[in-house]
């Protein structure tokens, strides 16, 4: 099989990795890639976003599988191209996609499926805003309605930022602050048949402790001890199958991976956002424990097919990734910073998220998060160690991360 991977980040990259070990693969290429995908397989300079390149690409290459990783080459239509040429292609059309490309439509959709949720209010302006924080009281949930790479979202007691936020968006949605650890959980779907992957937990905030800014995502880890035995399945039940039916019904399907982001809360789990696509970087996590093949998987949730596939398998390890940063993220990030990297391991590899060859052949940053080291061991305290282990050999004078990844669910203190 030939597969072409979509994107130039960690996620991408991880996923080329696993869709490169499944043994019916042949070839993988990817779109545009980076210096970590091209150690294995060849990126092409194509705009991900562009349906009519990537359908062009696709051809040329005689590509059996398209993999879309990130979600804006699905708001831009590439799938709906891509099918239209007759390739298959794992992710949602743009008309699904806006169970992420819009906070508003998710939020109709759980509501019209019974899926529990935070109550939410749509406001446009000065007064909408007012009712919504006095009906909901702190701390203020303010969500930009549209794609904002997870920076979109600000979570504040202080009411004049959320305020401030609220007024510099066209569109936002108020929401109840739901209390609870947050589990991301991944489902692959043809539509109509759902198998989950293991839980993860992301560490969105920038500094230790949850403190700062949101980020796209610091570090993640799986499985996640804490979490109750039968969320999973309760997820599924009352989360993903109405979801999907819903989706059905009003005519647009949904195909692809939908990550489902919960807040565990005293009232069982509640569904905080919904993405069209695998989450970065809990997929960096979370993969290498995935023992199903993957490329077959997703081959056979884009060709409507999934129920050749009982259940997705995980080995008894833990994963651990940890996100290197470059200095000023998430506002303005430092580019340009030298890295040298160390062989990976055994138990260690490191994803290239944001990185780019300078004219000399240096490796360098290029975006906010850079790396992403993953490590995998028996048990979670092993793949913690080993990840800032190995972060201790990895020259990035301008890089910086958390240090603080898994830390609690190891001290139990989730
Ligand atoms: P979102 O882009 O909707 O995932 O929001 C980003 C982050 O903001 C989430 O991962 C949560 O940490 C936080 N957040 C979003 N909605 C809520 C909510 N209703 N209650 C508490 N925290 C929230
Ligand atoms: N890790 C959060 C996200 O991918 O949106």
């Amino acid at each position: 099989m030939t597969v072409l991977v979509l994107g130039s980040g960690g996620r991408e990259h991880a996923l080329a990795r696993a869709i490169a070990a499944d043994p019916v693969v042949a070839a993988v290429h990817v779109a545009p890639g980076n210096p970590g995908t091209a150690a294995f397989a060849t990126n092409h300079p194509v705009d991900a976003a562009d349906p009519v390149a990537v359908t062009t690409l696709a051809r040329d290459l005689s590509a059996d599988l398209v993999v879309v990783g990130p979600e804006a080459p699905l708001v831009a239509g590439v799938a709906d191209a891509l099918s239209e040429a007759g390739i298959a292609c794992f992710g949602p059309s743009a008309a699904a996609a806006q169970l992420e490309g819009s906070k508003a439509f998710a939020k109709q959709v759980m509501t019209d499926a019974g899926v529990p949720t935070a109550r939410a209010l749509v406001c446009t302006d000065r007064a909408s805003l007012d009712a919504a924080f006095d009906s909901f009281g702190a701390p203020y949930v303010v969500k930009h309605d549209g794609l904002a790479a997870g920076k979109g979202v600000v979570v504040t007691d202080d009411r004049e930022a959320a305020m401030t936020h609220g007024l510099g968006c066209d569109r936002v949605v108020v929401e109840e602050f739901l209390d609870g650890p947050e589990a991301s959980l991944f489902v692959i779907t043809d539509g109509i048949h759902a198998l989950p992957l293991q839980p993860a937990q992301d560490f969105k905030r920038v500094g230790e402790n949850d403190e700062g800014p949101n980020t796209g995502g610091m570090g993640a880890y799986s499985p996640l001890g804490w979490l109750p035995e039968n969320t999973v399945a309760e997820v599924m039940t009352s989360v993903v199958h109405p979801t999907l039916a819903r989706m059905r019904e009003l005519g647009t399907p949904f195909a692809g991976l939908l990550y489902v982001g919960l807040a565990i809360t005293s009232k069982g789990p509640r569904v905080v956002e919904f993405n069209a696509r695998f989450g970065d970087p809990e997929t960096e996590a979370v993969l290498p424990l995935l023992t199903t093949p993957l490329a077959q998987v997703l081959y056979a949730a884009a060709t409507g097919v999934l129920d050749r596939f009982e259940a997705l398998d995980f080995d008894d390890r833990s994963g651990v990734c940890v996100v290197l940063a470059a200095d000023g993220y998430p506002g303005t990030p430092r580019k340009g910073g030298m890295i040298t990297l160390p062989a990976d391991t055994e138990t260690v590899h490191v994803i290239h998220a944001g990185t780019a060859l300078d004219t000399e052949g240096h490796l360098v940053a290029a975006g906010g998060r850079v790396l992403v080291v993953v490590a995998t061991g028996d048990d979670l305290t092993a793949a913690r160690d080993a990840a800032y282990a190995h972060i201790k050999t990895i020259d990035f004078p301008d890089g910086f991360c958390r240090p603080d990844i898994a830390r609690k669910a190891i001290q139990k203190q989730i």
